[in-house]
């Protein structure tokens, strides 16, 4: 899984995004069946994931083998987290493991943006490169049909940051549609803002290697208001940052898509105290140690 540190949204629009692996994910097993037969074991059905898993059948290879995929995962769904690239680049792993292949990263992103759009229309490409290279990365999707280009962030230290979930599932695809829409109707509103946006990522990056984190928290918590000013946040969302600021964090803000989905806020320590500071006003979550979580196993 992941969570986008700053970016969100402007990525879409041509601007750059830092996204960050978290160490919860998603397992898949792949169960022969009889040839042809394909199918997907999940807790929640979604008719979507047997049109992915043909599709990842025919990327990897497999030809008429069946099988059946077995889905387990300690990942939030629908909360921001990349869980549906998480998904595809594990069933993407296990099936080429399982036909004697083995595709490389840039292969695997690629494969994974691919179903992606099975999921979430028009993806940039954030979340399933994030997947398959693991680590925090500095992402940009491309314009005009160009590959999009991501490189790996060295930070000093493990960065530790509270991934706090609201009880609001949310569906990508509807929040990124809404504001390509309000977007193409006023650019002259829009792009100065996503402008502004890219310019606190490019901070952020700095902030991230020099392991400033008090500046890191500002500019998170300005990026979740040039969101808000976008129309992706909620009042739910609002009142979680709020929450994390006023219990002392040093910055907030949602993560992903919004309408829904999650919040993350940095501490100035290792997180725990903060949690339960969250935990004891009802909101729920985990620490996440960015620059830690790597690469997935295949076995
Ligand atoms: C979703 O994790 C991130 C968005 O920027 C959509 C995308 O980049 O595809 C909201």
């Amino acid at each position: 899984g992941k969570v986008i540190l700053l970016g969100e949204h402007v990525v879409v629009h041509g601007q750059p995004a830092i996204v960050a692996s978290v160490e919860r994910g998603v397992r898949v097993t792949v169960v022969p069946r009889p040839a042809g037969e394909v199918g997907v074991a999940l807790a929640a059905a979604d008719e979507r994931l047997q049109a992915a898993a043909e599709l990842a059948a025919r990327l990897c290879g497999v030809g008429r083998a069946g099988f059946q995929l077995e889905v387990e995962g300690d990942l939030p769904v629908a909360m921001g987290l990349g869980s549906s690239a998480a998904l595809a680049v594990a069933v993407l792993r296990a099936l080429s493991a399982s036909a004697g292949r083995e595709l490389g990263d840039a292969q695997l992103a690629s494969s994974a943006h691919e179903i992606e759009r099975l999921f979430h229309g028009t993806p940039s490409g954030v979340d399933s490169t994030a997947a398959a290279h693991g680590g925090v990365l500095w992402f940009e999707s491309g314009r005009r049909g160009e590959a999009p280009r991501q490189e790996a962030i060295e930070l000093p230290e493990p960065l530790p940051l509270l991934v706090l979930l609201s009880r609001t599932p949310h569906t990508t695809a509807t929040t990124v549609g809404g504001l390509r829409e309000r977007a193409a109707a006023s650019p002259e509103v829009y792009q100065p803002v996503f402008a502004a946006v890219g310019a606190l990522v490019a901070s952020a990056r700095r902030a991230l290697e020099d392991g400033d984190r008090a500046r890191l928290g500002e500019l998170m918590t300005m990026n979740h208001g040039l969101l808000r000013a976008c129309g992706v946040s909620t009042p739910e969302l609002d009142a979680i940052v709020d929450a994390a600021l006023g219990a002392g964090a040093l910055g907030a803000k949602l993560t992903g898509a919004g309408g829904g989905g999650a919040v993350i806020a940095l501490p100035a320590d290792d997180g725990a105290a903060l949690l339960a500071a969250l935990r004891a006003r009802g909101h729920d979550g985990f620490v996440a140690r960015l620059g830690v979580a790597g690469r997935a196993d295949v076995c």
